[in-house]
């Protein structure tokens, strides 16, 4: 469809509805709403209290059920919805008996006491003061006990940006008027049902000692949410959901916990134990829901063959039969026990997972599951196997484990590796530096067999970044036949064909060369819909004279953050626990659609940092503690969004795993656990889906910001991928020297690191008195070289050649 008939696709308002309320797209709408199902966690489901009998009075408790949480807070919330279901007025909709005496005391206290959504950045609120017990909530409560059997109590919590979730009542934990609002409920009724919606994993654990019967994590599903989960509760859909995070008991059992949200650096101890991978190893009983698991409103029985080996990898073919009595699908997952020698290996990691259709009771589907090697392979950054700095197979025996969550996966077979295989040899990089030494966590057999920590200390970085810099400098463009005239080049003739892009590059002036390296100064630039995140390209009017357009990017990653009114999707953990790369593909596809008519161009989205600690305040716009999920849930975004000839943006390229400080802060992380860990979600995007942009990360990574850091842009990302993409920053970065090259300060610096344009652009952001870091660097002895500047500009006109003929 042309982006002009989809507008008025768009714009048509369906019968009975005023002409003037905005039109989105209704199928993206559909889309959100079935997602926002299928990722909802049905972790306790005690004397079957869900689903609810639609003919039966439910009492339902708490303001969140209408001062819905549809998102987090910060540019990936911030779009402007058309409209917000919440569950009330949904199961009214999906016509449940709702109490209306306690609905209507509901409605006036919330009426009474509207929501401060706070204005100042970073300061929103974690959670909305709840209705606390009085007198005329317990009479409410024991007159609407004597008509309804069930009672649903909504907890809700908010999370953003630039600040983390708190260990505190309100945030991570209960505050006393909710959970004197659960205990009542499940004093009073026969079956409590609570639903939690959050973008951020809390503290689950009252649910248990409360006695409260079901426990719906119902995540923040956007616009449509509340109706998705009212459908959940009727049972008109099933809970689809399957965790993407490990739920601990206690927050301190998470390996991070001491060494989380520190403003300097933090130490990246846990190494690869992050999540699941630390709890199964060593401290399964700290669990209080395992990774992977999901309740739904049937059963599944998983069976498998053993795995067969062949060249490319381990193939398992596995079967799902539905053993309930309702229609419902299955998430098969395969996990691998790697042998424990050399290097220290989880329990269980992820190898991969399907998820299946909709099944009969009693129907079945078998399911093929492929290992590729690589993804069965360790990092040896200490030489433990003989082979440092390689992708390797260490020897021994690799058993699979088939299932419904790591923790109930059973062992289907194992493969034998005779004699250690080095899948690929690299080079040393973006390791931890030598001033800055620190120990992590390793596998060692405890005196009864079990696995307990150890500790070893983490391999340093043993290289030269300037030498490794100046060998491989890009080499200037030769000169352009035909230049010599002054005609000035045109790039319409590179996209008719007629002249090559990089002849076109090489009749650039510096200035121009520099100019592209910049977006255009401000957020919302004048040249793109207002409300639009910044534009980069033709940013100057000399460059636009040359035919270069400028380009449009927005936020992401939960709706397109636009003045205009934009659809508000399900957040990133709630679009992870569909576990359904297939469907979440098929919805960044109809968001495409909607960048097209919004005039986004570049959608700044998928967020896809790890959920290294459950307080990180973006966790909602990321995906799961695992990088394969991680990697497999953004591939489909970036893949829907781009089949529509818009552009997607994965970020924040690497580590930004905490908000306290993320500007300064410095995760510091061994190379495995970056490479394993950190860095595999985006080598799984860059490989499976070549997304046309990458955003860096505002924080450090071992020393260096994301913006600077050459060894994690251009050696791993360009080199050891075969990343051919732009990369741009995060919005602005921090000026500094170059600590190599003292002639190289501020955009000078990350030019050489390989980070093509600064966001949204400038350095006299910063500093009115000095002029463009870039063009004094290229003046100066030994400062930034053409080549480098020309090898910014052809990254940023290539994507531009590319969306013009998208
Ligand atoms: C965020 C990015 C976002 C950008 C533009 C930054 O503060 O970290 O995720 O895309 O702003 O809004």
């Amino acid at each position: 469809m042309t982006d002009e008939l989809l507008s008025q696709s768009l714009s048509a308002a369906p019968a009975g509805e005023p002409a003037d309320a905005p039109r989105l797209d209704p199928d993206l709408a559909a889309a959100a709403r079935a997602l926002a199902a299928r990722g909802a966690v049905l972790l306790r489901n005690n004397h079957d209290a869900l689903p609810l009998d639609p003919a039966a009075p439910v009492a339902v408790l708490g303001r969140v059920q209408k001062d819905w949480i549809a998102v987090g807070y910060g540019s990936g919330g911030d779009v402007n919805p058309p409209y917000v279901t919440n569950l009330l007025d949904s199961l009214r909709e999906e016509g449940v008996a709702v109490d209306a005496p306690l609905a209507a005391l509901t409605e006036a206290w919330c009426q009474a006491h509207p929501v401060d959504p706070g204005t100042e950045w970073g300061r929103w609120p974690l959670s909305f003061p709840e209705m606390p017990l009085d007198e005329e909530l317990r009479a409410a409560i024991a007159a609407a006990a004597a008509r309804a059997t069930t009672a649903v109590v909504v907890i809700g919590r908010a999370a953003g940006e630039d600040r983390e979730s708190a260990l505190e009542p309100g945030s991570y934990y209960l505050t006393d008027d909710e959970r004197a609002l659960l205990e009542a409920a499940a004093g009073a009724f026969e079956r409590t049902v609570a639903v939690v919606v959050t973008g951020n994993v809390i503290d689950l654990s009252w649910a248990e000692e409360l006695g409260v019967d079901a426990l719906l994590l119902a995540w923040c599903g956007g616009m449509e949410g509340g109706r998705a989960i009212a459908r959940v509760l009727v049972g008109a859909d099933e809970p689809g959901g399957r965790l993407p995070d490990t739920i601990a008991r206690r927050y301190e059992d998470y390996p991070s916990a001491g060494h989380f949200g520190d403003p300097q650096a933090n130490d990246y101890v846990e190494d690869v134990f992050v999540g699941y991978r630390y709890f199964e190893t060593f401290a399964p009983d700290a669990v209080l829901h395992p990774f992977g698991f999901g309740l739904g409103y049937t059963t599944h029985e998983i069976t498998g063959r053993p795995p067969a080996a062949g060249d490319d990898g381990v193939s398992v073919r596995a079967r799902a039969r539905n053993t309930g009595g309702r229609v419902g699908s299955a998430v098969v997952q395969l996990y691998v026990s790697k042998p424990d020698g050399a290097l220290s290996q989880p329990a269980r990691e992820l190898v991969a997972f399907a998820r299946t259709a909709a099944l009969e009771p009693g129907a079945a589907q078998t399911v093929e599951l492929a290992v590729p090697w690589r993804d069965l392979a360790s990092y040896d950054d200490s030489g433990a196997t003989g082979h440092r700095f390689a992708w390797v197979l260490p020897a021994g025996t690799y058993t699979f484990h088939l299932g419904a969550d790591v923790r109930s996966a059973r062992p289907i077979g194992a493969v034998e590796i005779d004699a250690v295989r080095v899948l690929r040899r690299l080079e040393q990089a973006a390791a931890p530096a030598p001033d800055h030494p620190f120990r992590r966590m390793t596998r060692r057999t405890g005196p009864d067999g079990a696995s307990v920590v150890g500790w070893e200390p983490v391999p340093v970085s043993e290289v030269d970044l300037r030498e490794r810099i100046l060998s491989r400098l890009p080499q200037a463009l030769p000169a352009p036949a035909g230049t010599a005239d002054g005609a000035a080049p045109s790039f319409a003739s590179v996209l008719d064909g007629t002249t090559g892009l990089e002849d076109f590059v090489a009749g650039l002036e510096p200035g121009d060369l520099a100019a592209l390296a910049y977006g255009d100064i401000e957020m919302d630039s004048p040249l793109g819909a207002p409300g639009n995140a910044g534009a980069f390209g033709g940013v100057t009017e000399r460059l636009r004279s040359l035919g270069v357009p400028p380009a449009i990017t927005t936020d992401g990653p939960s709706g397109i953050r636009l003045a205009a009114t934009a659809s508000l999707l399900p957040c990133g953990t709630a679009l992870a626990s569909t576990w359904d790369p297939g469907a979440v593909r098929a919805l960044a596809a109809l968001h495409g659609r909607e960048m097209a008519a919004l005039g986004s161009e570049v959608l700044l989205s998928p967020g896809m940092n790890i959920h290294r600690d459950p307080l990180c305040g973006r966790n909602f716009e990321y995906f799961s503690e695992d990088p394969l999920l991680t990697g497999s849930l953004a591939a489909a975004v970036v893949t829907g969004v781009q089949s529509t000839g818009r552009a997607a943006c994965p970020k924040h390229f690497a580590a930004n795993n905490q908000e306290t400080n993320r500007i300064f802060a410095d995760s510091r992380v061994s190379e495995r656990a970056l490479r394993e860990i950190y860095l595999r979600g985006f080598e799984i995007v860059v490989s499976g889906a070549a997304p046309q942009v990458i955003m860096t990360s505002y924080n450090k990574i071992n020393g260096v910001w994301g913006h600077y850091h050459y060894d994690l842009v251009t050696t791993i990302a360009r080199g050891e991928w075969g990343y051919e993409g732009l990369i741009i920053t995060d919005w602005w970065m921090r000026m500094a020297t170059d600590p190599d090259f003292p002639a190289l300060r501020d955009s000078a610096y990350r030019v050489r690191a390989g980070v093509d344009v600064l966001m949204p652009g400038g350095d006299t952001h910063f500093s009115t008195t000095r002029d463009d870091a870039i063009m004094d660097s290229y003046r100066a002895e030994n400062g930034i070289t053409l080549g480098e500047m020309q090898a910014a500009a052809l990254h940023v006109l290539r994507f531009l050649a590319d969306r013009a003929r998208a």
